[in-house]
């Protein structure tokens, strides 16, 4: 087992796939762990995470000094290699030239950098201090392009500048499983104890209390309930809200297949609130705001029926938490998403989120193990906000039917030529445009639909998905003879940045 002490770093969980993904099991504590309780697990290597912090900031969030002395490998990563140097007599300071972003670095022989081809290799830094000088005893096996160590090592303590846990930085996954090769690490964990792992977790926090959620639908929230009713059974609730904004027989399809399963699933429409309340709002903000207070005016009267509630089940994902609070005490508040909060502080009710510490390839893997259908193992991701983010202007169920329609054709198509799965989301939405065209003998004057369909891995940056000729002209066809309302289709190939995935 690795041991990783977290210092703050929002990449902490990065690490922790990491070694995984080579077999070998992985646990977080937080900075302030004991010696004694960080040697009790038997590590057999420590990392130490990057952080925030700077090593002469008040109350750092530096390891006991002992740690490398303990006999243990160590690796110390950007905060973790500057904690590494100050606590053994180096010299750290504030940077010059601060390091961010892709760096190039120089190489030089160590076991840490094994089966590397290059010598000269890009890695990703974020860094403002810098080891000015290494510890006695130690030889620095890298430097950066600004002249400054960026990989040291002293026997089996190495540390880095830079982050081997991320995917900008080459050859990091290699660095990584050379230290574990260094730590002699037994390759006994697996993937598949995932779902087991999560149902006994979720067992001992829920205790005998009943336990809500709510279900749009998406693959976290399936996959979640799914977890949730075979750990707890009965005592899960689901709550699934139809806000009238959802796609073509979406409601059907999602609460038909999870009350198959068993599940205790509520399923309430309240297409007809959330559609009075948007009426005459064409303000995209605004349309959010309305439909997220409603959600949860909606959520509490349906959670009032169930009655005695003890926890709250969210479906939030590791790069939502890491972007709104900190993880295990240390990483800072960087920004809130739009998919945390709200609801459990008006409901004062504890939170359990099972998938906290999972990214989105890893909750499909577990969808793909609990046997759930491709459909919803890949479905694309849909916003809270659903088709009202889709429909420029005002939301009316006349623009609402035509958007579903043309959705549908799209979708449909690229389900049966096979392009669904290459796509990471794709959707038909309603532009604010009326425009002419002919039709038979007359004119027409109608909506004008647009056609997006990106690939991204994170949903930070995405690049426009490129359809053959033929099948653009198909689904172009189909919508405009088969969507009486939609005269003309654009296709959206803006990438992101400039252009964010959903319209407004
Ligand atoms: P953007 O449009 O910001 O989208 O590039 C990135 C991802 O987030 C989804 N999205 C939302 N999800 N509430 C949500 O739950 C929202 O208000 C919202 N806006 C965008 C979008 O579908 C894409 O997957």
């Amino acid at each position: 087992m690795i041991t990783i002490v977290d210092c703050g770093s929002q990449l902490t969980q990065n690490i922790k796939r990491r070694i995984q993904e080579q077999e070998v099991r992985a646990e977080i504590v937080p900075h302030r762990a004991s010696l004694d309780d960080i040697l009790s697990g038997s590590p057999q290597g420590i990392i130490q995470s990057g952080g925030q912090a700077s090593v002469y900031d008040d109350g750092p969030p530096l390891p006991d000094a002992r740690i490398y002395a303990a006999g243990v490998p160590v690796l110390g990563i950007c905060f973790g290699m500057q904690a590494m140097a100050h606590l053994l007599g180096g010299r750290v300071q504030a940077a010059k030239n601060r390091e961010y972003g892709k760096t190039r670095i120089h190489l030089k022989d160590s076991p840490l950098f094994t089966g590397i081809e290059s010598k000269e290799i890009t890695v990703w830094m974020s860094h403002g201090d810098i080891i000015e000088q290494v510890p006695p005893g130690f030889e620095v096996i890298a430097v950066s392009e600004n002249g400054h160590p960026a990989a040291m090592q002293k026997g089996n303590l190495y540390a880095v500048q830079f982050h081997p846990e991320v995917d900008h930085t080459e050859y990091g996954r290699q660095m990584l499983q050379n230290f574990l090769a260094a730590c002699n690490a037994r390759q006994d964990w697996r993937q598949g104890d995932m779902a087991e792992n999560i149902i006994a977790e979720v067992q001992r926090q829920a205790g005998e209390n009943t336990v809500i959620g709510g279900v749009s639908g998406g693959v976290d929230s399936t996959t979640m309930s799914v977890l949730m009713h075979r750990a707890i059974g009965e005592r899960y609730h689901a709550l699934f809200i139809d806000n009238g904004l959802l796609r073509m027989e979406e409601r059907e399809e999602v609460a038909g297949y999870l009350s198959a399963l068993g599940i205790n699933l509520h399923v309430t429409d309240a297409s007809p609130r959330f559609l009075e309340r948007l009426a005459g709002v064409d303000d995209p903000d605004l349309k959010r705001k309305i439909i997220g207070n409603e959600f949860i005016a909606v959520f509490e009267e349906e959670a009032a029926r169930i009655g005695d509630i003890g926890y709250l089940c969210q479906g939030t994902l590791y790069p939502d938490v890491i972007e709104s609070i900190p993880v295990h005490g240390a990483s800072s508040r960087i920004k809130r998403h739009h998919n945390v909060g709200g609801l459990p502080e008006r409901m004062r009710l504890q939170l359990i989120e099972p998938f906290r510490y999972l990214f989105k390839d890893e909750v499909r893997k577990i969808a793909e193990q609990l046997g759930m259908p491709e459909e919803i193992v890949w479905r694309h991701p849909f916003p809270g906000p659903g088709l009202a983010v889709r429909i420029k202007g005002e939301v009316t169920a006349e623009k609402l039917a035509l958007v579903r329609q043309a959705d549908r054709i799209f979708i449909s198509e690229m389900r049966q030529q096979g392009f669904y799965r290459q796509v990471s989301q794709a959707f038909a939405a309603l532009s604010a445009d009326q425009t002419v065209g002919v039709m038979g003998d007359g004119h027409t004057y109608q909506h004008a639909c647009v056609l997006r369909a990106v690939v991204t891995r994170d949903f930070m940056t995405a690049d426009s998905f490129y359809f053959p000729q033929e099948f653009e002209q198909r689904v172009t066809s189909r919508i405009v003879n088969e969507v009486k309302g939609i005269n003309r289709v654009y296709w959206d190939k803006t990438q992101k940045p400039p252009g964010t995935i959903e319209l407004e």
